[in-house]
């Protein structure tokens, strides 16, 4: 019997000279919130390119469910369950936030492209229900009012909003969030933050890169704390506090007055 879990198992990733993730190991299991943090330049988006096939480690392994899938390419990772944004989002600005919702949906529709052009009735069934379950997102997530806008018209705050819609979207088993929450604005972040922990409650695995520790507190059931590519602590969030260690990366940074 295998237990579900998305995992790196001592993983390495090295670029030229430079060390970015030095052997490390990191679980994301279903119904948690799993927090990843350090400071800027540790690692953490390497280790979402590695967990997502968008880089091959150097060495060490990615697992899902038990099954090794690295170096699989993204959109086989996607179809194998597993969505997620970017520290810098990558939604098509010439779309409506809903038609960037709808995208994220087709990994899930089991009907071919054929079927579609020859307006197969599952097809049309697989359409309907595409339509409904972007409605669903968009309410979900508050986004009625703007949903039909262009997203280069929306705020940085909207656009991560989209984002996570659209991961949220695809039916997922494991989520992982590069910093949702930064430069939104703070009616987005409750809507945001509640839906993350709906997710985990849902029975969905979520790892979240986020910078402010309270709301790391607020969501985390653990994190693991890297530095300079090397994991220095794991634990809960209320551990990590009382850890000088991980206290003393947030000084002098904007999150040590949230911590
Ligand atoms: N494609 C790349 N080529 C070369 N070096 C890279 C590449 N991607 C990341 N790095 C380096 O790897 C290290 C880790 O970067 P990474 O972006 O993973 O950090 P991070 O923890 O996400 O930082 P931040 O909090 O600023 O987002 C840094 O030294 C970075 O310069
Ligand atoms: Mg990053």
């Amino acid at each position: 019997m295998t237990t579900s879990r998305l995992a790196a198992r001592d993983v390495r990733m090295v670029f030229g000279g430079v060390v970015a993730l030095d052997r490390v190991s990191i679980e994301v299991r279903p119904g948690r919130v799993t927090g990843l943090i350090g400071r800027n330049g540790s690692g953490k988006s390497t280790l979402f390119n590695c967990l997502t096939g968008f880089l091959k480690p150097t060495s060490g392994t990615i697992e899902l469910d038990g099954r090794d899938i690295t170096g699989h390419a993204p959109h086989d990772v996607v179809r194998a369950g597993i969505a997620r944004t970017f520290q810098t989002p990558r939604v098509d600005f010439r779309t409506t936030g809903r038609a960037a919702v709808v995208c994220g949906l087709y990994p899930s529709v089991k009907h071919g492209f054929v079927a579609s052009l020859l307006g197969l009735p599952h097809a049309r069934r697989a359409e309907r229900h595409v339509q409904q379950r972007a409605d669903e997102v968009v309410e979900r997530m508050k986004m009625q009012a703007w949903a039909a806008s262009k997203v280069s018209q929306l705020s940085m705050g909207r656009v991560r909003t989209v984002e996570v819609a659209r991961a949220i979207a695809a039916d997922a088993r494991y989520v992982l969030l590069d910093e949702p929450a930064a430069g939104i604005g703070r009616d987005e972040l409750r809507v945001l933050a509640g839906e993350i922990r709906a997710l985990a409650d849902r029975g969905i695995g979520v790892l979240l890169v986020e910078h402010n520790f309270s709301l790391i507190r607020m969501l985390c059931d653990e994190v693991t704390v890297v530095d300079t590519g090397s994991v220095i602590f794991k634990g809960t969030p209320d551990e990590a506090r009382r850890e000088e260690r991980v206290m003393s990366l947030y000084l002098g940074s904007a999150a040590a007055g949230e911590a």
